[in-house]
C-alpha cells in the first residue's frame, strides 16, 4: 500500500465546504491502493483573527515535508482586507515553494449547457499555463506621500528570462502531448519591456518545438476570441495576471466558476505541489452547503495524478463526466438543487461503475 502525506488547508468560506467533500471522493478513489494521511492546517482568516497572521511564521517550512498540498480558498471580505489575506497565505506559498506554473484545464463537460450557444465539449478543451511566481504579482512597489493629495503608488511587474523561459517551455511540452498548438498571451503593444521580453522568449523556445504551431494574441483580443471561437485554443501560456483573468472567463465558459480546477506545480522534485479550485471563498454562498465541489474534486484528481495515482485520477474524471451527463445531481450554480455533499456522494457512487 502506498502512503502519502497531504497537507490540507481548507481556508475560508466555501473552501471549508468543498475541501472535505473532495477528501471523501479522493479517499474512495484510492481505497485499497493507497493511503492518504491528511494533516489539517486551520490557516486562514479565523486563524488571523486569533493570532494576527494567516499562518505561523514557519508555515511554509511546515509544508515542505508533505507530498502535496490540498487547498480550498482564502478571503473574508469585508472583514479582512484581501491583500492581507492573500499576501499572508496563498501568494507566499506559491512563491516560497517556487510553484512556478499554475495548470488550469478549461473544458466544457458533457451535459452542461455552457453560456455559448452551439459550442459543445469538443469546442471548449484548452489548458492554461499560468506564470505563477512573478509578473504582475511580483510584489514590487510601494507608496509615497501616503494620505496626501499627491500620494503615489507603484506596482511594478517583474519578468525574468529564466522564469518566463521555464514556464513557456512547460507549455510547449504540454502542447506537444496534446493538439500541438500553443497560444501565447501578450500585451507587447502597450507594455514594451516585460511583454516584449515575453514575446522574444516564446519565439526563441518555439525553435526547439518545430512540431508545435504558435499563435501570439494580445490579451484583449484573446478574451474576445475565447468567447467567439474557443475551439482555436489548445494550450495557452500567459502571465500571472492575464491568465488569472482569462481562466475566470474560461471557467465561465465551462458553465460555472465552481467547476474549474488548478495545479500549482513545484519546480523542484521533492517539493510539494499545491492543488486548488480556481474559485475563491465565495462569501455570497458560503455556509449554506450549496457550493459546487467539482472544481475541488477535479483539483484533487490532478493531485492524485501528480502523485502517480493516475488510474484513480482518471476514474474521478470519468465519474465527474457521468455526473454532469446525468444532470440530476447538480448544485444551484448549474441550475440544480443538490448540496455540496450530495454531489460528492454521487461522484463516489459513480466511481464504482
Ligand atoms: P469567488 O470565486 O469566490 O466567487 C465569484 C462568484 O462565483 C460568486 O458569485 C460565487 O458564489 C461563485 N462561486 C465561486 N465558487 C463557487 C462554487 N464552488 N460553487 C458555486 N458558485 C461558486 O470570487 P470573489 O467573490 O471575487 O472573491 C471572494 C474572495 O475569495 C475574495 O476574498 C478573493 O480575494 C478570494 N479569492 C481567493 C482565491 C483563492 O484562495 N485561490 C481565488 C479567488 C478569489
Ligand atoms: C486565483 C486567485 C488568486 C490569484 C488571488 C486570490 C490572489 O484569484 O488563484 O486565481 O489571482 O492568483
Ligand atoms: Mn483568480
Amino acid at each position: 500500500m502506498r502512503h502519502f502525506r497531504i497537507a490540507v488547508i481548507p481556508g475560508d468560506g466555501v473552501g471549508k465546504e468543498v475541501i472535505p467533500a473532495g477528501q471523501r471522493v479522493l479517499e474512495a478513489a484510492v481505497a485499497g491502493e493507497a493511503e492518504l494521511a491528511w494533516h489539517h492546517f486551520p490557516w486562514g482568516s479565523d486563524f488571523y483573527r486569533q493570532t494576527g497572521s494567516l499562518m505561523p511564521p514557519d508555515g511554509v517550512e511546515q509544508l515542505r515535508q508533505f507530498d502535496a498540498i490540498y487547498f480550498g480558498a482564502v478571503g473574508d471580505p469585508p472583514h479582512v482586507p484581501d491583500h492581507v489575506t492573500l499576501w499572508g497565505l496563498l501568494l507566499p506559498i506559491r512563491k516560497q515553494l517556487d510553484l512556478f506554473v499554475n495548470v488550469r484545464p478549461i473544458r466544457l463537460l458533457p451535459g452542461i449547457a455552457g453560456p455559448l450557444r452551439d459550442k459543445n465539449p469538443a469546442d471548449i478543451d484548452m489548458v492554461f499555463i499560468r506564470e505563477n511566481t512573478e509578473g504582475e504579482y511580483a510584489g514590487v512597489g510601494g507608496r509615497v506621500h501616503v494620505g496626501t493629495a499627491h500620494e503615489v503608488a507603484l506596482e511594478t511587474a517583474v519578468f525574468s528570462r529564466f522564469n518566463v523561459e521555464r514556464v513557456v517551455r512547460y507549455a510547449f511540452e504540454l502542447a506537444r502531448s496534446r493538439r500541438k498548438h500553443l497560444t501565447s498571451i501578450t500585451k507587447s503593444n502597450a507594455q514594451r519591456y516585460g511583454m516584449v521580453l515575453w514575446d522574444e522568449v516564446v519565439q526563441r523556445v518555439a525553435q526547439d518545438y518545430p512540431d508545435v504551431t504558435v499563435t501570439s494574441l494580445l490579451v484583449d483580443a484573446a478574451a474576445a476570441l475565447m468567447v467567439r471561437a474557443p475551439e482555436r485554443f489548445d494550450v495557452v501560456v500567459g502571465s500571472n495576471l492575464f491568465a488569472d483573468i482569462l481562466t475566470d472567463l474560461g471557467a465561465a465558459l465551462m458553465g460555472s466558476l465552481g467547476l474549474a480546477p488548478s495545479a500549482n506545480l513545484a519546480s523542484a522534485p521533492g517539493m510539494p505541489s499545491l492543488f486548488e479550485p480556481v474559485h475563491g471563498s465565495a462569501p455570497d454562498i458560503a455556509g449554506r452547503g450549496i457550493a459546487n465541489p467539482i472544481g475541488a474534486i477535479w483539483a484533487g484528481a490532478m493531485m492524485l495524478d501528480h502523485l502517480g495515482l493516475s488510474e484513480a485520477a482518471a476514474r474521478i474524471l470519468r465519474a465527474i463526466e457521468r455526473l454532469t451527463q446525468e444532470g440530476t445531481v447538480l448544485t444551484p450554480d448549474l441550475g440544480g438543487t443538490a448540496t455540496t455533499e450530495q454531489v460528492a456522494d454521487r461522484v463516489i457512487a459513480l466511481l464504482q461503475d
